[in-house]
Protein backbone atom coordinates (compact mmCIF):
# COMPACT_ATOMS: atom_id res chain seq x y z
CA UNK A 1 0.00 0.00 0.00
CA UNK A 2 1.04 3.97 -0.77
CA UNK A 3 2.11 5.44 2.46
CA UNK A 4 0.23 8.38 3.00
CA UNK A 5 3.67 10.79 3.97
CA UNK A 6 6.75 10.19 1.70
CA UNK A 7 9.92 10.19 3.09
CA UNK A 8 11.36 13.01 0.52
CA UNK A 9 10.31 16.45 0.04
CA UNK A 10 9.23 16.05 -3.60
CA UNK A 11 7.98 19.67 -4.15
CA UNK A 12 11.52 21.29 -2.94
CA UNK A 13 13.26 18.83 -4.80
CA UNK A 14 11.46 19.58 -7.86
CA UNK A 15 12.15 23.87 -8.00
CA UNK A 16 15.76 22.17 -8.20
CA UNK A 17 14.82 20.95 -11.73
CA UNK A 18 14.23 23.90 -14.53
CA UNK A 19 13.01 22.01 -17.05
CA UNK A 20 10.04 20.41 -14.63
CA UNK A 21 8.03 24.16 -15.35
CA UNK A 22 8.39 23.26 -19.34
CA UNK A 23 4.97 22.90 -21.14
CA UNK A 24 4.73 20.14 -23.64
CA UNK A 25 1.85 19.95 -26.30
CA UNK A 26 -0.04 22.83 -23.90
CA UNK A 27 0.36 20.51 -20.74
CA UNK A 28 2.93 20.73 -18.02
CA UNK A 29 5.45 17.94 -18.66
CA UNK A 30 5.04 14.46 -16.86
CA UNK A 31 8.61 13.31 -17.43
CA UNK A 32 8.75 9.61 -16.78
CA UNK A 33 11.83 8.79 -19.08
CA UNK A 34 14.52 8.59 -16.48
CA UNK A 35 15.61 5.24 -17.30
CA UNK A 36 16.71 6.77 -20.51
CA UNK A 37 18.35 9.47 -19.27
CA UNK A 38 17.26 11.94 -16.28
CA UNK A 39 16.68 15.78 -15.87
CA UNK A 40 19.37 18.42 -14.18
CA UNK A 41 19.12 19.91 -11.03
CA UNK A 42 19.99 23.98 -10.95
CA UNK A 43 22.83 22.79 -8.55
CA UNK A 44 24.51 20.75 -11.70
CA UNK A 45 23.95 22.84 -14.06
CA UNK A 46 25.73 25.68 -12.48
CA UNK A 47 28.22 23.97 -11.79
CA UNK A 48 28.63 23.33 -15.23
CA UNK A 49 28.71 26.43 -16.04
CA UNK A 50 30.87 27.28 -13.35
CA UNK A 51 33.79 25.50 -14.95
CA UNK A 52 32.82 27.14 -18.38
CA UNK A 53 33.01 30.66 -17.25
CA UNK A 54 35.36 30.77 -14.45
CA UNK A 55 38.39 28.13 -15.05
CA UNK A 56 38.11 26.09 -18.38
CA UNK A 57 41.34 24.42 -19.02
CA UNK A 58 42.52 20.75 -20.29
CA UNK A 59 43.76 18.83 -17.53
CA UNK A 60 46.51 17.20 -16.65
CA UNK A 61 48.88 18.62 -18.42
CA UNK A 62 49.34 22.73 -17.94
CA UNK A 63 51.15 24.12 -15.25
CA UNK A 64 49.26 27.13 -15.02
CA UNK A 65 46.43 28.26 -12.59
CA UNK A 66 43.43 26.92 -14.75
CA UNK A 67 44.70 24.10 -15.24
CA UNK A 68 45.57 23.20 -11.72
CA UNK A 69 42.55 23.98 -10.49
CA UNK A 70 40.84 22.35 -13.24
CA UNK A 71 42.75 19.23 -13.01
CA UNK A 72 41.59 19.69 -8.83
CA UNK A 73 37.80 19.63 -9.33
CA UNK A 74 38.00 16.82 -12.13
CA UNK A 75 40.36 14.23 -9.37
CA UNK A 76 37.92 15.68 -6.56
CA UNK A 77 34.53 14.22 -8.50
CA UNK A 78 36.42 11.12 -8.72
CA UNK A 79 36.68 10.90 -5.18
CA UNK A 80 32.79 11.46 -4.61
CA UNK A 81 32.42 8.79 -7.25
CA UNK A 82 34.38 6.90 -5.46
CA UNK A 83 33.18 7.09 -2.63
CA UNK A 84 29.36 6.66 -3.92
CA UNK A 85 29.98 3.27 -4.60
CA UNK A 86 32.31 2.61 -1.29
CA UNK A 87 35.83 1.68 -3.80
CA UNK A 88 38.95 3.90 -3.73
CA UNK A 89 39.58 7.00 -5.87
CA UNK A 90 41.81 4.66 -7.95
CA UNK A 91 39.33 2.22 -9.11
CA UNK A 92 37.21 4.41 -10.91
CA UNK A 93 38.01 4.76 -13.99
CA UNK A 94 35.86 7.98 -16.21
CA UNK A 95 34.39 6.70 -19.49
CA UNK A 96 31.86 8.05 -21.70
CA UNK A 97 29.05 5.98 -19.58
CA UNK A 98 27.96 2.49 -18.97
CA UNK A 99 28.51 1.33 -22.22
CA UNK A 100 32.12 2.29 -22.79
CA UNK A 101 32.59 0.58 -19.34
CA UNK A 102 31.39 -2.50 -20.24
CA UNK A 103 33.03 -2.26 -23.93
CA UNK A 104 36.11 -1.43 -21.92
CA UNK A 105 35.96 -4.24 -19.74
CA UNK A 106 34.92 -6.88 -22.52
CA UNK A 107 37.68 -5.58 -24.56
CA UNK A 108 40.38 -5.79 -22.19
CA UNK A 109 39.84 -9.38 -20.55
CA UNK A 110 39.32 -10.59 -24.49
CA UNK A 111 43.02 -10.87 -24.41
CA UNK A 112 43.09 -13.26 -21.85
CA UNK A 113 40.29 -15.64 -23.24
CA UNK A 114 41.09 -18.18 -25.45
CA UNK A 115 38.81 -21.24 -27.09
CA UNK A 116 36.17 -22.83 -25.03
CA UNK A 117 36.23 -20.59 -22.37
CA UNK A 118 33.04 -19.43 -21.28
CA UNK A 119 30.56 -16.15 -20.61
CA UNK A 120 27.54 -16.08 -18.49
CA UNK A 121 25.07 -13.43 -19.01
CA UNK A 122 21.59 -13.40 -18.54
CA UNK A 123 18.27 -12.82 -21.10
CA UNK A 124 17.58 -9.37 -19.36
CA UNK A 125 20.74 -7.91 -20.09
CA UNK A 126 20.40 -4.46 -21.96
CA UNK A 127 22.70 -5.14 -25.26
CA UNK A 128 25.89 -2.94 -24.09
CA UNK A 129 26.11 -5.90 -21.96
CA UNK A 130 25.84 -8.72 -24.46
CA UNK A 131 26.35 -7.62 -27.84
CA UNK A 132 30.46 -7.07 -26.34
CA UNK A 133 30.44 -10.57 -24.84
CA UNK A 134 28.55 -11.88 -27.91
CA UNK A 135 31.33 -10.53 -30.42
CA UNK A 136 34.54 -11.76 -28.51
CA UNK A 137 33.17 -15.06 -27.88
CA UNK A 138 32.59 -15.48 -31.71
CA UNK A 139 36.08 -14.25 -32.27
CA UNK A 140 37.88 -16.22 -29.58
CA UNK A 141 35.25 -19.48 -30.16
CA UNK A 142 34.50 -18.91 -26.93
CA UNK A 143 30.70 -19.53 -25.73
CA UNK A 144 28.28 -17.61 -24.41
CA UNK A 145 25.30 -18.93 -21.89
CA UNK A 146 22.35 -16.92 -20.47
CA UNK A 147 20.42 -17.05 -17.49
CA UNK A 148 16.97 -17.67 -17.85
CA UNK A 149 14.30 -15.47 -16.17
CA UNK A 150 10.91 -16.54 -15.22
CA UNK A 151 7.24 -16.14 -15.93
CA UNK A 152 7.10 -13.41 -13.36
CA UNK A 153 10.05 -11.62 -14.90
CA UNK A 154 12.70 -12.88 -12.23
CA UNK A 155 16.11 -14.30 -12.73
CA UNK A 156 16.34 -18.21 -12.07
CA UNK A 157 19.43 -17.50 -9.93
CA UNK A 158 19.78 -20.56 -8.94
CA UNK A 159 20.82 -21.76 -12.48
CA UNK A 160 24.20 -19.76 -12.27
CA UNK A 161 25.23 -23.34 -9.53
CA UNK A 162 24.66 -25.25 -13.10
CA UNK A 163 25.99 -22.47 -15.62
CA UNK A 164 28.73 -21.92 -13.91
CA UNK A 165 32.08 -23.87 -14.22
CA UNK A 166 35.80 -24.13 -14.26
CA UNK A 167 35.36 -22.76 -18.28
CA UNK A 168 33.77 -20.01 -16.81
CA UNK A 169 36.28 -16.70 -17.41
CA UNK A 170 33.32 -13.61 -17.19
CA UNK A 171 30.21 -13.55 -15.22
CA UNK A 172 29.04 -10.52 -16.35
CA UNK A 173 24.88 -9.50 -15.04
CA UNK A 174 22.40 -6.41 -14.84
CA UNK A 175 22.13 -5.47 -11.33
CA UNK A 176 18.52 -3.53 -12.13
CA UNK A 177 16.49 -4.67 -15.87
CA UNK A 178 16.10 -1.56 -17.25
CA UNK A 179 12.58 -3.01 -19.22
CA UNK A 180 11.30 -5.10 -16.19
CA UNK A 181 13.01 -2.71 -13.26
CA UNK A 182 14.01 -6.56 -11.34
CA UNK A 183 16.44 -6.37 -9.20
CA UNK A 184 19.13 -8.88 -9.02
CA UNK A 185 20.60 -10.61 -6.34
CA UNK A 186 24.05 -9.68 -7.43
CA UNK A 187 25.23 -10.44 -4.02
CA UNK A 188 24.54 -14.39 -4.70
CA UNK A 189 25.24 -14.45 -8.11
CA UNK A 190 28.92 -13.35 -7.40
CA UNK A 191 29.01 -15.96 -4.52
CA UNK A 192 28.41 -18.67 -6.93
CA UNK A 193 30.53 -17.28 -9.39
CA UNK A 194 33.50 -17.43 -7.07
CA UNK A 195 32.50 -20.86 -5.44
CA UNK A 196 32.65 -22.36 -8.70
CA UNK A 197 35.05 -20.22 -10.98
CA UNK A 198 37.85 -18.04 -11.46
CA UNK A 199 35.50 -15.81 -12.92
CA UNK A 200 35.81 -11.90 -13.26
CA UNK A 201 32.24 -10.95 -11.80
CA UNK A 202 31.08 -7.74 -13.52
CA UNK A 203 28.17 -5.75 -12.79
CA UNK A 204 25.82 -3.46 -14.67
CA UNK A 205 24.37 -1.07 -12.46
CA UNK A 206 22.92 1.51 -15.09
CA UNK A 207 19.93 1.24 -13.62
CA UNK A 208 20.49 0.63 -9.51
CA UNK A 209 23.27 3.45 -8.67
CA UNK A 210 20.98 6.14 -9.25
CA UNK A 211 18.37 4.71 -7.57
CA UNK A 212 19.63 2.97 -4.54
CA UNK A 213 22.51 2.00 -2.26
CA UNK A 214 25.12 0.52 -4.64
CA UNK A 215 28.21 -0.90 -2.49
CA UNK A 216 30.91 -2.85 -4.43
CA UNK A 217 32.34 -4.12 -1.40
CA UNK A 218 29.08 -5.55 -0.17
CA UNK A 219 28.82 -7.29 -3.87
CA UNK A 220 32.59 -8.37 -4.08
CA UNK A 221 32.11 -7.87 -7.82
CA UNK A 222 35.53 -7.54 -10.20
CA UNK A 223 34.01 -4.27 -11.88
CA UNK A 224 30.44 -2.40 -11.72
CA UNK A 225 29.68 0.51 -14.78
CA UNK A 226 27.27 3.38 -14.76
CA UNK A 227 26.37 6.51 -16.29
CA UNK A 228 26.62 9.90 -15.67
CA UNK A 229 23.49 11.13 -17.24
CA UNK A 230 20.75 8.49 -15.57
CA UNK A 231 21.48 10.18 -12.14
CA UNK A 232 20.95 13.75 -12.75
CA UNK A 233 24.40 14.55 -14.29
CA UNK A 234 25.08 15.75 -17.97
CA UNK A 235 26.16 12.86 -20.88
CA UNK A 236 29.42 11.65 -22.19
CA UNK A 237 30.46 10.65 -18.37
CA UNK A 238 30.13 7.67 -16.63
CA UNK A 239 32.05 4.94 -14.79
CA UNK A 240 33.85 2.20 -14.56
CA UNK A 241 34.87 0.50 -11.28
CA UNK A 242 37.60 -2.17 -11.30
CA UNK A 243 39.71 -3.95 -8.42
CA UNK A 244 42.88 -2.61 -8.50
CA UNK A 245 45.16 -6.08 -9.49
CA UNK A 246 42.69 -6.25 -12.46
CA UNK A 247 42.89 -2.58 -13.67
CA UNK A 248 46.72 -2.95 -13.44
CA UNK A 249 46.38 -6.21 -15.04
CA UNK A 250 44.42 -5.22 -17.87
CA UNK A 251 45.89 -3.82 -21.50
CA UNK A 252 44.53 -0.08 -21.97
CA UNK A 253 41.68 0.15 -24.64
CA UNK A 254 42.78 3.65 -26.30
CA UNK A 255 45.99 4.89 -26.58
CA UNK A 256 46.86 8.73 -26.12
CA UNK A 257 46.52 11.96 -23.98
CA UNK A 258 46.68 11.35 -19.84
CA UNK A 259 47.06 7.86 -20.81
CA UNK A 260 51.25 7.67 -21.53
CA UNK A 261 54.12 8.10 -18.90
CA UNK A 262 56.35 7.22 -21.72
CA UNK A 263 56.72 7.11 -25.52
CA UNK A 264 59.61 6.54 -27.81
CA UNK A 265 59.72 5.43 -31.20
CA UNK A 266 59.82 1.97 -30.41
CA UNK A 267 57.76 1.43 -27.54
CA UNK A 268 55.36 3.12 -25.23
CA UNK A 269 54.89 2.80 -20.84
CA UNK A 270 51.14 3.48 -19.81
CA UNK A 271 50.29 5.80 -16.85
CA UNK A 272 49.22 4.37 -13.42
CA UNK A 273 45.71 3.44 -12.98
CA UNK A 274 42.97 4.79 -13.36
CA UNK A 275 44.51 6.98 -15.91
CA UNK A 276 45.58 4.10 -17.92
CA UNK A 277 42.50 4.02 -19.39
CA UNK A 278 41.71 7.56 -19.88
CA UNK A 279 43.00 8.20 -23.40
CA UNK A 280 42.39 11.92 -24.94
CA UNK A 281 41.05 15.02 -23.63
CA UNK A 282 38.11 13.82 -20.73
CA UNK A 283 34.90 14.94 -20.02
CA UNK A 284 35.97 17.71 -17.64
CA UNK A 285 32.76 19.58 -17.04
CA UNK A 286 31.08 16.69 -17.33
CA UNK A 287 32.79 15.21 -14.56
CA UNK A 288 32.69 18.00 -12.57
CA UNK A 289 28.60 17.68 -13.29
CA UNK A 290 28.71 14.24 -11.85
CA UNK A 291 30.21 15.19 -8.56
CA UNK A 292 27.61 17.76 -8.32
CA UNK A 293 25.41 15.01 -9.13
CA UNK A 294 26.40 12.78 -6.26
CA UNK A 295 26.56 15.74 -3.68
CA UNK A 296 22.43 16.07 -4.83
CA UNK A 297 21.47 12.54 -4.26
CA UNK A 298 23.87 12.39 -0.89
CA UNK A 299 21.51 15.46 0.26
CA UNK A 300 18.19 13.76 -0.61
CA UNK A 301 19.47 10.46 0.63
CA UNK A 302 19.35 7.43 -1.59
CA UNK A 303 17.33 4.74 0.90
CA UNK A 304 14.23 8.10 0.63
CA UNK A 305 15.49 7.86 -3.33
CA UNK A 306 14.42 3.80 -3.13
CA UNK A 307 11.62 4.38 -0.86
CA UNK A 308 9.93 7.17 -3.01
CA UNK A 309 10.24 5.42 -6.51
CA UNK A 310 9.12 2.25 -4.77
CA UNK A 311 6.52 3.26 -3.77
CA UNK A 312 5.23 5.41 -7.08
CA UNK A 313 5.97 2.01 -9.25
CA UNK A 314 3.95 0.49 -6.88
CA UNK A 315 1.10 2.75 -7.11
CA UNK A 316 1.18 2.86 -10.68
CA UNK A 317 1.22 -0.88 -10.70
CA UNK A 318 -1.93 -1.01 -8.68
CA UNK A 319 -3.87 1.26 -11.10
CA UNK A 320 -2.97 -0.46 -14.37
CA UNK A 321 -4.04 -3.43 -12.98
CA UNK A 322 -7.27 -2.43 -12.38
CA UNK A 323 -7.30 -1.96 -16.35
CA UNK A 324 -7.91 -5.07 -17.74
CA UNK A 325 -6.70 -4.26 -21.22
CA UNK A 326 -3.15 -3.30 -19.46
CA UNK A 327 -0.38 -6.10 -19.55
CA UNK A 328 2.05 -5.29 -17.03
CA UNK A 329 5.72 -7.07 -17.49
CA UNK A 330 8.29 -7.94 -14.44
CA UNK A 331 7.82 -8.92 -10.98
CA UNK A 332 6.11 -7.45 -7.95
CA UNK A 333 6.87 -3.41 -6.99
CA UNK A 334 9.30 -4.85 -4.24
CA UNK A 335 11.50 -6.57 -6.29
CA UNK A 336 11.97 -3.77 -8.74
CA UNK A 337 13.38 -0.20 -9.11
CA UNK A 338 10.81 1.98 -10.26
CA UNK A 339 10.51 1.25 -13.64
CA UNK A 340 7.21 0.26 -15.54
CA UNK A 341 7.05 -1.36 -18.79
CA UNK A 342 3.56 -2.12 -20.24
CA UNK A 343 1.55 -2.67 -23.35
CA UNK A 344 -2.39 -2.02 -23.60
CA UNK A 345 -3.42 -4.98 -25.98
CA UNK A 346 -3.84 -5.12 -29.20
CA UNK A 347 -1.99 -1.27 -29.20
CA UNK A 348 1.31 -0.68 -30.51
CA UNK A 349 3.98 0.78 -27.78
CA UNK A 350 4.92 3.66 -30.14
CA UNK A 351 1.19 4.52 -30.80
CA UNK A 352 0.48 4.47 -26.68
CA UNK A 353 3.93 7.03 -26.53
CA UNK A 354 2.29 8.92 -28.90
CA UNK A 355 -1.09 9.52 -27.32
CA UNK A 356 0.79 9.84 -23.99
CA UNK A 357 3.07 12.33 -25.29
CA UNK A 358 0.03 14.73 -26.45
CA UNK A 359 -0.52 15.26 -22.74
CA UNK A 360 3.04 15.35 -22.34
CA UNK A 361 3.34 12.47 -20.64
CA UNK A 362 7.10 10.99 -21.69
CA UNK A 363 7.84 7.51 -21.96
CA UNK A 364 9.78 5.75 -23.42
CA UNK A 365 8.33 2.97 -26.32
CA UNK A 366 10.18 0.33 -28.28
CA UNK A 367 13.01 -2.60 -27.16
CA UNK A 368 14.96 -0.61 -24.97
CA UNK A 369 18.13 -1.90 -26.22
CA UNK A 370 17.07 -5.58 -24.79
CA UNK A 371 15.80 -7.56 -28.32
CA UNK A 372 16.38 -10.77 -26.99
CA UNK A 373 14.72 -9.88 -23.62
CA UNK A 374 11.15 -8.72 -25.46
CA UNK A 375 11.55 -11.99 -27.64
CA UNK A 376 11.69 -14.15 -24.30
CA UNK A 377 8.61 -12.17 -23.49
CA UNK A 378 6.73 -12.85 -26.47
CA UNK A 379 6.66 -8.80 -27.54
CA UNK A 380 7.89 -6.31 -30.27
CA UNK A 381 7.64 -3.30 -27.84
CA UNK A 382 6.56 -2.16 -24.80
CA UNK A 383 6.03 1.45 -23.57
CA UNK A 384 8.20 2.06 -20.21
CA UNK A 385 7.32 4.97 -17.31
CA UNK A 386 10.23 5.11 -15.15
CA UNK A 387 10.25 7.15 -12.15
CA UNK A 388 13.08 9.20 -10.48
CA UNK A 389 12.75 11.43 -7.45
CA UNK A 390 11.29 14.90 -8.40
CA UNK A 391 8.50 12.32 -9.80
CA UNK A 392 4.52 12.64 -7.85
CA UNK A 393 1.70 10.40 -7.54
CA UNK A 394 -0.30 13.20 -8.98
CA UNK A 395 1.99 12.62 -11.98
CA UNK A 396 1.35 8.61 -12.17
CA UNK A 397 -2.39 9.29 -11.92
CA UNK A 398 -2.36 11.35 -15.23
CA UNK A 399 -0.12 8.41 -16.58
CA UNK A 400 -2.94 6.20 -15.71
CA UNK A 401 -5.55 8.78 -17.06
CA UNK A 402 -3.86 8.80 -19.75
CA UNK A 403 -3.46 5.28 -20.75
CA UNK A 404 -7.58 5.34 -20.51
CA UNK A 405 -7.16 7.82 -23.27
CA UNK A 406 -5.06 5.48 -25.28
CA UNK A 407 -8.01 2.67 -24.77
CA UNK A 408 -10.77 5.03 -25.79
CA UNK A 409 -8.84 6.49 -28.87
CA UNK A 410 -7.52 2.89 -30.10
CA UNK A 411 -10.62 0.50 -28.70
N1 LIG B 1 19.63 2.31 -21.66
C1 LIG B 1 18.70 3.39 -21.68
C2 LIG B 1 17.28 2.91 -21.63
O1 LIG B 1 17.00 1.86 -21.16
C3 LIG B 1 18.95 4.35 -22.77
O2 LIG B 1 16.40 3.65 -22.07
Amino acid sequence: MLKTKMALDVEKIRKDFPILKVKVNGKPLVYLDNAATSQKPKQVIDSVTDFYENYNANIHRSIHKLGEQATAAYENAREKAADFINADSGEIVFTKGTTESLNLVAYSLSNELKENDEIVLTQMEHHSNLVPWQQIAKKKKAKVRFAEIDSKGELKTDQFNELINKRTKIVSVVHASNVLGTINDVGKIGKIAREKSDACFIVDAAQSAPHMKVDVKKMNCDFLAFSGHKMLAPTGIGVLYGKKDLLERMQPFLYGGHMIKEVTFNDSKWNDIPWKFEAGTASIAQAIGLGAAIDYLKMAGMEKIAQHENELAEYAMEKLSEIKEVEIYGPSAGKRVGVVSFNVKGVHAHDTSAILDSEGIAVRAGHHCAMPLHSVLGITASARASFYLYNTKEEADKLIQGIRKVIKVFK
